[in-house]
């Protein structure tokens, strides 16, 4: 397969020196470093070998939309999807059809449906936060922190609850969901890459079994405080002919579909606001302003929740400094691929199309200014707006980030994201004090074999300091 001879129409190659494997070994270390040398070698389009298959990599945002809006029975999202479903969570499912499962996601977690989500979210947030105990200092690390505190909320607010009163079961039921789902997301990009020891897989079967056994599907149906969401999915599930304990399966898949980048992006942020005390300033300047002769339950209106814009911009700042998607799409026919710049290539069918925004514009000198640093008002204009122009080669940039992809397949879950992280800091300024531990240590760096799965977590934790500001439950 590598010496099938390439046309001249077709980006430039660049095999690697190990047959076969290619650049898999740089390209699974750290994607980033590896994807910026390329660009130095070979300008902003390039095909890679990784593990037998062709890459072909596109590092140009003026030509994004040609990819993430082209026709899915050209460039699928859906055939990528499927290997990692099986490869990663051991899901087959029979007929299965992207396109008809999101439409059905987007109904149950956008438009009407947001409004019921944020209020589940609110109550759910507001109950694990409020079972912090007591008003005395304690140390934790700042990413378990808030990946918990988001996970266990949004598992009872999509996955269902006893109640909405944070019952003993609810808490004690999402807690042992968190600890077990923490092991599985260690090891899941080396699942992705098919590099697990066998120790390892051991491992990871088991704990997968667990959790498969805590989201058993009869279970999950039964509860009171279940979703449209869960409904409709099992519904799907059970209209396809999947048999219970591979909906099961498919409830993990969903899990870190929808849980794996809300904590690391709510942790993030948190770390960026305590790091920056005018962003912190800010952000809570806004919150009192908002709130000024509202009570609490009425940041979760979306009004409310959208008119905080310096919020917005630094939630935006944020997730452009830490979200690392790979935008992945296989080609099912030879296509022409036309770039904004005229330029005109084609792709190979049996190829793989990758966009790598985080390379660009997220990263781009020339599109964002000094873009290793957080400046929560990057997305500000001076009339106090969303800003929107940015501009690269004397043009305006669409995408000038795309943490959450773009186009056809851009995150389904964005807006309830958005909301929940809102919410999770919001609750954090109004009920806790909390700091670093140590406020001169520097930023943890990113655990780099992530990259290309969304927000990347830090190699490590960051230990943060905090307490109740007051001793009964005030979030309700
Ligand atoms: C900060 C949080 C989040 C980020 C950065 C994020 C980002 C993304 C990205 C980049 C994609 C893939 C787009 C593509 O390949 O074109 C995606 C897909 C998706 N997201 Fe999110 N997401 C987040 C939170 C959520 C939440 C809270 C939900 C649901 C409530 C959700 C549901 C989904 C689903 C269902 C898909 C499609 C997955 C599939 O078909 O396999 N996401 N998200």
């Amino acid at each position: 397969m590598c010496f099938v001879p390439r046309r001249s129409s077709e980006p430039p190659l660049d095999h690697g020196l190990i047959p076969w494997l290619g650049h898999a070994l740089e390209f699974g270390r750290d994607a980033a470093s590896f994807l910026t040398r390329m660009k130095a070698k070979h300008g902003d389009i390039f095909t890679v070998q990784v593990a037998g298959k062709f890459l072909t990599v596109l590092l140009d945002p003026h030509s994004y939309d040609s990819v993430v809006l082209e026709s899915p029975d050209k460039l699928s999202f859906g055939e990528y999807a499927k290997i990692l479903m099986e490869r990663m969570f051991d899901v087959r499912l029979p007929d299965h059809n992207p396109a008809a499962e999101m439409k059905m996601f987007k109904m149950h977690l956008q438009h009407q449906s947001l409004q019921q989500l944020t209020g589940a979210m609110f109550g759910h947030l507001s109950s694990v936060l409020n079972s912090v105990p007591g008003t005395t200092w304690r140390e934790e690390g700042l990413l378990q922190f808030s990946y918990s505190v988001m996970l266990r909320s949004g598992y009872l607010t999509l996955f269902g609850s006893e109640s909405m009163q944070g019952s003993e079961v609810d808490l004690r039921h999402s807690l042992d969901i968190y600890n077990e789902f923490r092991k599985v997301d260690r090891l899941l990009m080396k699942s992705a890459r098919g590099q697990l020891s066998a120790l390892e897989k051991k491992e990871f079967s088991s704990v997968k079994e667990n959790l498969w056994q805590l989201l058993d599907i009869d279970k999950l149906c039964k509860k009171p405080g279940r979703s449209k969401w869960l409904e409709s999915y099992q519904r799907h599930l059970q209209e396809l002919g999947v048999p219970t304990t591979m909906q099961s399966r498919a409830m993990l898949l969903q899990l870190w579909a929808t849980q794996g980048n809300s904590g690391p992006a709510a942790f993030w942020l948190l770390l960026f606001l305590l790091k920056n005390p005018e962003a912190m300033a800010a952000i809570r300047a806004e919150l009192e302003n908002l709130l000024e002769g509202h009570e609490i339950r009425h940041l979760i209106s979306q009004e409310m929740l959208d008119c905080a814009i310096v919020f917005n911009s630094a939630l935006e700042e944020s997730l452009r400094l830490t979200a690392a998607p790979f935008v992945t799409r296989e080609v099912l026919a030879d296509l022409p691929l036309n770039l904004a710049d005229g330029r005109k290539y084609t792709l190979r069918r049996g190829d793989r199309l990758c966009l790598f925004p985080y390379v660009s514009p997220q990263m781009d000198p020339e599109i964002h200014q000094e873009p290793q640093m957080f400046q929560y008002d990057r997305f500000l204009s001076v009339d106090t707006s969303q800003k929107k122009d940015f501009y690269k080669a004397g043009r305006r940039v669409k995408h000038v980030s795309m943490p959450w992809g773009a186009g056809r397949n851009i995150c389904v879950g964005k807006f309830h994201a958005m909301n929940s992280i809102k919410l999770f800091v919001w609750l954090m300024l109004l009920n806790f004090e909390f700091e670093l531990k140590n406020p001169q240590e520097t930023l943890p760096e990113f655990d780099k074999s992530r990259y290309g799965f969304g927000v990347v977590p830090p190699e490590g934790d960051v230990v943060f300091r905090y307490r109740r500001r007051y001793n009964q439950a005030s979030t309700k």
